[in-house]
């Protein structure tokens, strides 16, 4: 197969300026990383890299970019996105996991600052189960279950959690929190031990709001991952009130809620045995996080 030597920029000048075109800011990030994935390489190329490179390969590349242009994003081209300190693979049952939700890590190291603890922790509603794998690869001395409805994600958690080394201390559970008694049939599972942290990301844009987000989310994003139901509070009323019934007394739950929710969120918990102890704002400066313990 004949193959030619060239920089990589010189490759994708022109890709980039497709991108550009309709409007994607990251351009040129994503053609170099569309072009990773073409040659099936593992590294993220660099622009004055000189690469070998083939004509089908080429034709690859130029496939993905027409991808990309009519509006999927580059973790569901390439299937995989980078999450606090690891790699995780998605598939179409998992969340593109955001750069927001790595506050629920950072709330939690701080809260519990000797890594070498042996935490249990739960991961609700897990998609990917980057926040569960993140904290085990945190605490090397921990165990997470991943609890989630749709069986698609919890076949990517396995996957991600045998990827990174960390499967022998995962364990996955395939319940609905709108059943009446999931909290009893998980304690079941769990031979009644109750957990030390929990964190949860549920889904929480109100119905009517899905349709006017970007494409790259409403086209690709699971439903069942962003609907919260008519004022995107759904998952946290079925949520919040069994968590006092699962968390040991000293134990602290961190939750992820969209902008302005807060006080809907907190007055949930606290009618049902939680208190606030504190919340934590993302990069931009929203309320995302509210961490809570037993009254
Ligand atoms: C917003 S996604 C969060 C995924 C992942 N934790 C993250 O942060 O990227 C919410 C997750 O909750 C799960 N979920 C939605 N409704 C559920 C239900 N009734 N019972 C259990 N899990 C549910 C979805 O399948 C999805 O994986």
């Amino acid at each position: 197969m004949t193959s030619k030597n060239i920089d990589v920029y010189t490759l994708i000048q022109s890709e980039i300026c497709k991108l550009r075109k309709v409007g994607i800011e990251t351009a040129s990030l994503d053609c170099r990383l569309l072009l990773t994935k073409s040659l099936e390489r593992h590294k993220i190329l660099h622009n004055h890299e000189y690469i070998d490179i083939t004509n089908k390969e080429i034709k690859n590349f130029k496939y993905l970019i027409k991808q990309r242009i009519a509006g999927k994003p580059v973790s569901r081209i390439i299937n995989k996105r980078n999450f606090w300190k690891m790699e995780f693979k998605l598939n179409e049952g998992t969340l593109d996991p955001r750069q927001d939700s790595e506050t629920l890590i950072d709330a939690v190291l701080n809260h519990f600052t000797n890594k070498l603890q042996p935490l249990k922790i739960l991961d609700l509603g897990s998609g990917s189960g980057c926040l569960g794998l993140s904290l085990l690869d945190e605490y090397p001395n921990s165990e997470a279950s991943f609890f989630d409805i749709s069986p698609k994600s919890l076949k990517m958690v396995k996957i991600n959690a045998l990827n990174l080394g960390l499967s022998e201390r995962s364990q996955y559970v395939n319940l609905n929190w709108k059943a009446n008694n999931w909290d009893k049939k998980l304690l079941t599972i769990e031979n009644n031990i109750k957990y030390d942290v929990i964190v949860s990301n549920p889904p929480y844009v109100p119905t009517d709001i899905i349709q006017t987000l970007k494409k790259e989310v409403k086209n690709f994003d699971p439903f069942v991952a962003l609907n919260g139901g008519k004022e995107g509070l759904d998952a946290y009323k079925f949520i919040l009130p069994k968590l006092i019934n699962i968390i040991k007394s000293n134990g602290k739950i961190f939750i992820e809620i969209g902008k302005g929710q807060q006080c809907h969120v907190i007055s949930i918990a606290t009618g049902h045995g939680l208190s606030l102890k504190e919340y934590r704002k993302d990069l931009s400066g929203v309320i995302r996080v509210i961490i809570l313990n037993v009254k």
